[in-house]
């Protein structure tokens, strides 16, 4: 058999050319193949995608396909949960393994089991303190969950996760995202005084045993770095320039933003919402530019608008990575027989993580 493609050859592909190489592959791969794209992927590599949605959403749909290639067009936490929940049957692929979350970079296992053993130290966390992993963590990080009697969450089911997770302990340590963490057991009737930040660069995470005694909710001081970029300042002026006009907040934004929004939801949560609205309707946006600049041109034509919360451009450079190249790269080496960029979990990790993942399915069916 030939050696397996290079990527180079296809970095010099014009966008044209990659997908007219991308459908004639798909046709080829027939229904071996799935394409998943998450709402934040660029529109020419999205246009591809046979499933679309937010990371529960295609956490599902992975879980239920019985195509051999998984091709999943998103970030790196996102194949890994593929290959857990289809045990490693299928064969699961992301085309640039640069596409990493730096949100779920910000927590690791060493850091969180130095966290788990200062907490150990004040209180028995075995016991009392259930560990929540966001969906965007690494594999390992949801496997300490399954190891601990916790459990993972996504942005579309963080509080009925939280509601199961206080029915069993009465703490949560919750990470990596503190944003979701704090808005979502805000919600819940948590006040900001019974939240405790865990600064994993000091000790105990910067705080007293009494705070940590006292603390509900111990929220890991992770964040997104395209989320954080939208300000209440933002809401402000928009309220003032459109009266009427509906704010929508995913839970990654900050506190303040989510506060001053009218709905808060996940990326699947803010197209539903958006696509229910009368003509007339006038909408802001707190999530990533991609999807809500796909999200406005949909909208025109029913004479709704959509505006994007920043005035400056941020989108998440790391889902960005996934160019139409990529994908005719990998689609190409799969019709000649050679599979590239497989994420595999290993099986010692993928079994406890599994076992988070589907208490998650579980609690949210
Ligand atoms: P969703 O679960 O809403 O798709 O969000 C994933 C994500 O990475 C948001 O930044
Ligand atoms: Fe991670 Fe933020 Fe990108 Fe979502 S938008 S994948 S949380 S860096």
């Amino acid at each position: 058999m030939a050696a397996a493609l290079k990527i180079d050859s296809f970095n010099l592909m014009d966008d044209g050319e990659c997908d007219a190489r991308i459908v004639a592959a798909k046709k080829i791969l027939g229904s071996r193949l799935k394409i998943l794209g998450h709402h934040y992927q660029r529109n020419e590599v999205f246009q591809h995608a046979d499933f679309t949605g937010d990371s529960l959403k295609l956490s599902q749909l992975a879980a239920t396909t019985d195509a051999e290639f998984i091709v999943f067009c998103g970030v790196h936490f996102m194949a890994e949960v593929a290959d857990i929940v289809t045990n490693g049957e299928r064969t699961v692929i992301l085309p640039d393994l640069a596409a990493g979350c730096s949100m779920a970079d910000m927590a690791n296992l060493v850091k969180v089991r130095k966290c788990w053993a200062e907490l150990s130290e004040i209180l028995n966390p075995d016991e009392c303190v259930t560990p929540v992993t966001y969906i965007n963590s690494a594999a390992d990080l949801k496997a300490f969950c399954g190891q601990h009697g916790g459990i993972v969450c996504t942005s579309s089911n963080a509080r009925a996760v939280l509601e199961w997770s206080f029915s069993r302990r009465g703490k949560v340590l919750f990470f990596p995202d503190q944003h979701l963490g704090r808005n979502t057991a805000y919600k819940m009737g948590i006040g900001l005084d019974e939240m405790a930040v865990w600064d994993f660069t000091r000790p105990l995470g910067g705080n007293t045993p009494e705070q940590l005694r006292r603390a509900k909710m111990i929220l890991w001081k992770g964040f997104c770095s395209v989320h954080q970029m939208f300000q209440p300042a933002h809401i402000d002026a928009f309220r003032a320039r459109v009266p009427g006009g509906k704010v929508i907040s995913h839970p990654e934004n900050a506190f303040e933003v989510c506060n001053k929004s009218d709905f808060v939801g996940s990326t699947e949560y803010i197209l539903r919402t958006v696509r229910a609205a009368h003509p007339g309707e006038h909408f802001l946006i707190g999530t990533e530019l991609n999807l809500v600049n796909r999200l406005a041109d949909e909208m025109k034509d029913k004479q709704v608008t959509v505006e994007f919360m920043s005035p400056t451009v941020c989108m998440c450079s790391t889902m960005f990575r996934t160019d139409p190249q990529h994908l005719a790269w990998t689609l190409d080496n799969l019709v000649a027989g050679h599979t590239v960029n497989r994420i595999r979990v290993p099986m010692e990790v993928a079994k406890p993580a599994r076992a988070a993942l589907d208490l998650m399915l579980e609690v949210v069916d």
